[in-house]
C-alpha cells in the first residue's frame, strides 16, 4: 500500500493488523498475544502482554545487525568548539557501562532517575542506560530553576539523579550543581545518588556519600545487560506544562512508543537506517526524546546532538553549516528558529557559503508555524517544508505530511492531515462533530495511537479530569480548530492557559502562583501576547494589596527576578505593570483570553458576564503602555 488515504483506513478500521505489523520490524523479548486491549483502564493499552527493551532495540540490535561502525551519534558543539562522533558498538559499550555504574548504585527496574543535562551525549547515554536496566528516566530541561526540579523530584521520588557539572549558553555558563543542591533540599523525597558529568567549563563540588563523578563510576563498572520490561512498563516520565503550578508527568510506554517512534521514520521523515538526522531541539522536551535520541536511534540512524543556536553561535550560518559537515537528509526544528536565522540573515545571504544538496526537507512544530516563516525556509531551501503537529503527550506527529507515503499538497498555516492511529475529530461544547471550516475543541477518538500517553505518573485522576472528562470515549487535546473539506486541519489556539514561547510550552497559571506568592501582590493575571520573533510572550498584570506602596519601576524587576528564580529563565517572563483591578466575570473568573485580544488587536466582545466593563479601559491603557493594544 502507498497511498496515505488507504493506509490512514487501515489503521482506524484495523489497528491490530496495522499496528501488529508495524511492530515486527522490532525485536522482542516476548511476542504479543494481542495487539490492543481495549478494555484496559484509563485507557486501552497496545501490546499489553508483550516484553520488549527499549535500548536493545536502539543500540544493541544494530551492531548485531552489523551496523556497529556507523555513526550513531554526532555531537556538534560550537559553544564549545568541539565535535565527538560515536559509533553504534561505541555508543553499546557507554551505554551498558554507565548502566552497569547505575545498578551499582542500586538503580534497577522501575526506579526513577532525573536526568538534569545539557546537550551533550552523556545525556542521550544516561536516558539509554536507563531504558536499558528497564528505570524510569525523567529529564528535566536546564532552563528550569531549582523549584521546578524540587517539584519534580518529589512527585516522580528519583533514586539517582544525572547531571552535569554545568550548561552553556551563549551569554553564561550556568553550574548545574547548586541547581541540584538547592533542589535536592527544597525536595522532601531523598535522592540516593548524583552523578556528575564534570565539563571543563565549572567544577562541581561533590558531597561525599552521595554524589559521584560520571567518569569514574563508569570506568569502574561491569556493564549492564538489558532487562525485559513489559511493553506497558513505563520507559520515561516527561513533565508538562498544564493550567497549575504543578507540572503534568506524561509517562511514555516501552512497546507502543517503539513501534510509533521506528514507524515514524521512514514513514512521516522519509528516512532509512545510515541516514543522518537532526532535530535542532534540546532533549529536556519531547522532541529531543522522540527526535534526537530514540527514533533515529531506532531506525539505525545517525542522530545529531547540537549544543548551540541557530543565531549567535557563531552566526546565522551555524545551521547551513552543520547540514553540510554532517551531511544532514531531514532537519527538524521550532519555526522560532528560523524566524530568528531570517531576523538576522533575511536574504539568506550565508546560505551561499554552504552546500546544502544533502537536505530533503524541514519538519517544524513545536507551535503554530505561521506562513511567512514557511514561504521563507521554503524559498530559500527549495525543498519541502513541512508543519506538522504534536505534543508532548502523543510523544509524535498527530498531524503531519507523510512524506515517506505520499506527499501530500502543502496548505501554509495548517500542518496537514492526521497520521494513522489517530481519529482526530473536531467537536462543539455539547460533544457532537462539528461541520467543516467550524472551529471547536480538537479530541482524538479512543484508542489513541500507540506511543501516546497511557496515564500521568501516579495521578489517573488528573489524567482522567484533564483529558477524558469532558468528551466520554475522545482524549482532550487542549487545542481548538477546524477541519477544512480536504480533511486538513488548522490548528488555531489553545483552550487553556498553555502559552508557547520559542516553541517552549509554559504555563502561565505557574507564573500567576509566583507572582501571587509575593508579599505586595493581592491578586494578578499572566496571558501570552503575540511576539513575532517567539510567537507569545508572557505579560503579568498586578493588583497590589492595600497599603503597599510600591511603583512598577521597583517592583517589577523584583517581579521578573522571582518568576526566573522559580520557574527559571525559560519563562521569559520580562513584561509585568502594575493595574487597579483586573476584568472579571460576575462569578469572579478573570478575563484572560479578553486580555489577550485587546493587547492582540484582535477582533472581541464585550464578554455577556462582564462585572464592570469600565475596567477594560483601564487594562487597554496599561497595555498601550506596554506597546500593545495599538489600535484599540
Ligand atoms: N539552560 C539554561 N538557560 C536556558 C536554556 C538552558 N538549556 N535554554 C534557554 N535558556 C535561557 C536563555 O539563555 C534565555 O535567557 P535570558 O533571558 O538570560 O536571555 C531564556 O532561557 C529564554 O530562552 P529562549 O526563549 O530559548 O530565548 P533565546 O533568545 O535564548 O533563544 C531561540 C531563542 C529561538 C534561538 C531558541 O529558543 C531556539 O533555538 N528555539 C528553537 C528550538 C527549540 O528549542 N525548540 C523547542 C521545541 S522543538
Ligand atoms: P509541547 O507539549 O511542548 O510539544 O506543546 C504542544 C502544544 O504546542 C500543542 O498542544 C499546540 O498548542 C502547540 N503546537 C505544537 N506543534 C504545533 C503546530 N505544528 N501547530 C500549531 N500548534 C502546535
Amino acid at each position: 500500500m502507498s497511498n496515505y488515504k488507504e493506509l490512514y483506513e487501515q489503521s482506524l478500521n484495523q489497528p491490530e493488523e496495522f499496528w501488529g505489523e508495524v511492530a515486527a520490524d522490532l525485536s522482542w523479548e516476548k511476542p504479543w498475544s494481542r495487539v490492543l486491549d481495549m478494555d484496559a483502564k484509563p485507557v486501552p493499552k497496545w501490546f499489553p502482554d508483550a516484553e520488549i527493551n527499549t535500548c536493545y532495540n536502539a543500540v544493541d540490535r544494530h551492531v548485531e545487525a552489523g551496523r556497529g561502525d556507523q555513526n550513531a551519534i554526532i555531537y556538534d558543539s560550537p559553544i564549545t568548539d568541539s565535535q565527538q562522533k560515536i559509533t553504534y558498538a561505541e555508543l553499546q559499550s557507554l551505554v551498558s557501562k554507565f548502566a552497569g555504574g547505575l545498578k551499582s548504585l542500586g538503580v534497577e527496574k522501575g526506579d526513577r532517575v532525573i536526568i538534569y543535562m545539557p546537550m551533550i551525549p552523556e545525556a542521550a547515554i544516561a536516558m539509554l542506560a536507563c531504558a536499558r536496566l528497564g528505570a524510569i528516566h525523567s529529564v528535566v530541561f536546564g532552563g528550569f530553576a531549582a523549584n521546578e526540579l524540587a517539584t519534580r523530584i518529589d512527585d516522580a521520588k528519583p533514586k539517582a539523579i544525572v547531571s552535569a557539572s554545568c550548561g552553556i549558553e551563549p551569554s553564561r555558563v550556568i553550574e548545574y550543581k547548586p541547581l541540584l543542591d538547592e533542589a535536592m533540599k527544597i525536595a522532601s523525597h531523598t535522592v540516593q545518588s548524583c552523578i556528575v558529568k564534570a565539563r571543563p567549563q565549572a567544577e562541581a563540588t561533590l558531597v561525599e556519600g552521595r554524589d559521584v563523578d560520571w567518569d569514574t563510576l563508569a570506568e569502574q563498572a561491569e556493564p549492564a545487560d538489558c532487562v525485559s520490561v513489559k511493553a506497558t512498563d513505563p520507559l520515561y516520565i516527561l513533565y508538562t506544562s498544564g493550567t497549575t503550578g504543578q507540572p503534568k508527568g506524561v509517562i511514555r510506554d516501552n512497546g507502543g512508543h517503539a513501534v510509533a517512534m521506528h514507524w515514524t521514520m521512514k514513514n512521516i521523515y522519509n528516512v532509512d537506517a545510515g541516514d543522518v538526522y537532526w532535530a535542532a531541539s534540546d532533549v529536556g522536551w519531547v522532541v529531543g526524546h522522540s527526535y534526537i535520541v530514540y527514533a533515529p536511534l531506532l531506525k539505525g540512524c545517525t542522530t545529531v546532538i547540537y549544543e548551540g543556536k541557530p543565531v549567535g553561535t557563531p552566526d546565522a550560518g551555524a545551521f547551513w553549516r552543520v547540514i553540510e559537515e554532517h551531511q544532514v537528509k531531514v532537519l527538524f526544528t521550532a519555526p522560532t528558529a528560523f524566524r530568528a536565522i531570517k531576523k538576522e540573515d533575511s536574504e539568506g545571504e550565508l546560505l551561499n557559503n554552504y552546500n546544502i544538496d544533502c537536505l530533503q526537507s524541514l519538519f517544524l512544530a513545536g507551535e503554530r508555524c505561521d506562513p511567512d516563516t514557511l514561504f521563507w525556509a521554503r524559498e530559500k531551501l527549495n525543498i519541502p517544508v513541512v508543519d506538522h503537529w504534536w505534543q508532548t503527550e502523543t510523544g509524535w506527529a498527530i498531524t503531519a505530511n507523510p512524506l515517506g507515503i505520499e506527499e501530500m499538497e502543502i496548505k501554509p498555516g495548517s500542518p496537514t492531515v492526521p497520521m494513522p492511529g489517530y481519529d482526530v475529530q473536531v467537536l462543539a461544547s455539547d460533544g457532537s462533530e462539528m461541520p467543516s471550516n467550524e472551529m471547536g475543541d480538537i479530541v482524538i477518538k479512543l484508542p489513541m495511537a500507540p506511543g501516546c500517553l497511557p496515564t500521568l505518573w501516579g495521578n489517573d485522576e488528573r489524567f482522567q479530569s484533564a483529558y477524558l472528562e469532558q468528551y466520554p470515549g475522545y482524549y482532550l487535546t487542549g487545542d481548538a480548530g477546524f477541519k477544512d473539506d480536504d480533511g486538513y486541519l488548522w490548528i488555531m489556539s489553545r483552550t487553556d492557559d498553555v502559552i508557547n514561547v520559542a516553541g517552549h510550552r509554559l504555563s502561565t497559571g505557574a507564573m500567576e502562583e509566583v507572582l501571587a506568592g509575593h508579599p505586595d501582590v493581592a491578586e494578578c493575571a499572566v496571558f501570552g501576547v503575540a511576539d513575532d520573533f517567539k510567537g507569545q510572550m508572557p505579560l503579568g498584570l498586578v493588583v497590589l494589596k492595600d497599603g503597599a506602596d510600591r511603583t512598577i519601576e521597583e517592583l517589577g524587576p523584583e517581579l521578573i527576578k522571582r518568576v526566573r528564580g522559580q520557574i527559571g529563565p525559560v519563562a521569559a517572563f520580562k513584561m509585568v505593570t502594575i493595574v487597579q483591578r483586573l476584568p472579571k466575570t460576575r462569578s469572579g473568573k478573570i478575563l484572560r483570553g479578553t486580555m489577550v485580544n485587546i493587547a492582540d488587536n484582535t477582533p472581541w466582545n464585550m464578554p455577556a458576564t462582564i462585572d464592570d466593563p469600565v475596567i477594560l479601559d483601564e487594562i487597554t491603557d496599561a497595555l498601550k503602555n506596554m506597546g500593545y493594544a495599538k489600535d484599540a
